[in-house]
């Protein structure tokens, strides 16, 4: 008895389309479809200065799946609605996040990472592009100074990347079953280490939380006390966690004599170096993050200055593979836009954008300088974050969120974040749309706003 083809479509393949491709040839329906998607696509990224970084609130498509399937002219008119309400990080004024525009290159192995649906849980799963992933990471790891052996595990985000490093570091340290476990780091820490401690079922009070200075870095004689201080009271230590580019002002904690206390201590060493670690790839890094390779574990995140489309790694002295290795079971094989991304720039274009980050935050730190009525904050990275001095919390909060408003209208998008209890407005110079002239502007918008 013949059984009915699973899926009737209509007589013309160019208005009709089959979920699953066909696999016994290449179906014209289907080439169509992704051919009118990548212009919508096209079309959004080319038409970025027309709109705003942020645009308002637009319409949606309806959520839930009707009772029949939708036409392919009907899933592109609802991609479209989905694609006029997105943030726009193509922007040249999109300057508020770590989010900047995406590489072409990881557009195209977005689509085929999809296509191939692979499973990076196991060998089987994701032949060659779990050997891609091995080893690009193992590329990684001497790039960045980590030991021969060295290796890593993509994962969808620094937090996912936090969290697995401390798990390991507490099994190492023999403190799985122990709840009297702490872990070290700056008052500038991000917040994902406090998750981390949560989802390991440790109380808020086990993250330590060590003063910065005025540069934004921890203070390592203060480390040393502390650690000495747990030493005599017998509490144990999971890990210490440096910064290398904390997510306000980008400062990097001090490498080496941290390095140096957690070798005399015998503690491992997370470097959390979601924003800053990727400049282990620039030519010539910036000085404060030469060492990274001291660390035990490391949280890189190429997504957040690279634009690689979200992904962020944790390379660690570990060795097995897919399921085995980090936290997450089934996860696509999203080292493919990395590596794709990383071949398409080649060395120089990595130097290119690693380098123009940091001279866009220097050019933007010259024209805001000479504004006396504001307090710069930054570091030896691509983020500035700044405040209008003088002012207390409640006046720095409606300060920064009218210049913000001002800001917007000018197509200027920075974030606000409080800091050191009073809000500043911070601007995140990876974009590599963004020119001297946007940030002229920015300059001068800032300095009509008065305190
Ligand atoms: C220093 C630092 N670590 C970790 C994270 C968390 O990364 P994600 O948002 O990719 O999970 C961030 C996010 O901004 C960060 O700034």
């Amino acid at each position: 008895m013949a059984s009915a083809p699973p899926f009737q479509r209509q007589a013309d393949p160019l208005i009709s389309l089959s979920p699953f491709a066909d696999p016994q040839g290449v179906d014209p329906a289907l080439e169509d479809f992704l051919h009118r998607a990548s212009s919508l696509l096209c079309g959004w990224l080319g038409r970025s200065t027309s709109g705003s970084p942020l645009p308002g609130l637009s319409a949606m498509p309806a959520i839930e799946p009707e009772g029949f399937g939708l036409s392919p002219d009907q899933l592109l008119a609802d991609l479209q609605m989905v694609m006029e309400g997105a943030y726009n990080p193509n922007h040249p004024g999109a300057l508020a996040h770590l989010d900047p525009p995406p590489l072409v290159a990881g557009l195209a192995a977005e689509l085929i990472c999809a296509g191939l649906n692979n499973n990076l849980l196991s060998e089987e799963l994701s032949p060659s592009l779990g050997r891609l992933e091995r080893g690009l990471c193992g590329w990684l790891a001497g790039q960045i100074g980590l030991p021969a052996g060295a290796g890593g595990v993509a994962a969808s985000g620094g937090t996912l990347s936090n969290l697995m490093a401390l798990v390991v570091a507490r099994q190492r340290a023999g403190l799985a079953t122990n709840g009297d476990g702490v872990v070290l780091c700056s008052d500038d820490a991000h917040l994902s280490l406090l998750k981390a401690l949560s989802v390991m079922g440790l109380p808020q009070q086990a993250l330590i939380r060590l003063p910065v200075d005025l540069e934004g870095a921890v203070d390592p004689m203060a480390l040393e006390e502390t650690l000495r201080a747990l030493d005599h009271q017998g509490r144990p230590v999971i890990a210490v966690v440096a910064t290398a580019g904390t997510t306000v002002r980008g400062a990097v904690d001090p490498l080496v004599p941290i390095a140096d206390l957690c070798q005399r201590y015998g503690h491992w060493l997370h470097v959390d170096g979601a924003i800053g670690a990727v400049f282990a790839l620039a030519q010539s890094p910036p000085p404060a993050l030469r060492d990274l390779g001291r660390a035990d574990s490391i949280t890189v995140n190429p997504q957040k200055l690279l634009g690689i489309p979200k992904t962020s790694m944790e390379p660690s002295l570990a060795g097995a593979h897919g399921g085995e290795e980090g936290l997450q079971g089934t996860r696509p094989a999203e080292i493919l836009k990395l590596w794709l991304g990383l071949r398409h720039l080649g060395q120089a274009g990595i130097g290119t954008l690693l380098e123009g980050a940091l001279a866009r935050r220097r050019r933007l730190q010259e024209l805001l300088r000479v504004d006396e009525r504001l307090e710069l904050r930054s570091g030896s990275l691509h983020l500035l974050a700044f405040a209008a001095a003088g002012l207390d919390a409640p006046a720095s909060d409606a300060w920064s969120r009218r210049l913000r408003e001002r800001l917007l209208a000018a197509g200027l998008l920075l974030s606000r974040p409080l800091y050191q209890g009073r809000h500043h407005l911070k601007a995140v110079l990876g974009n590599p749309h963004t020119r001297s002239h946007h940030l002229e502007h920015l300059a001068a918008v800032v300095a009509e706003q008065q305190p």
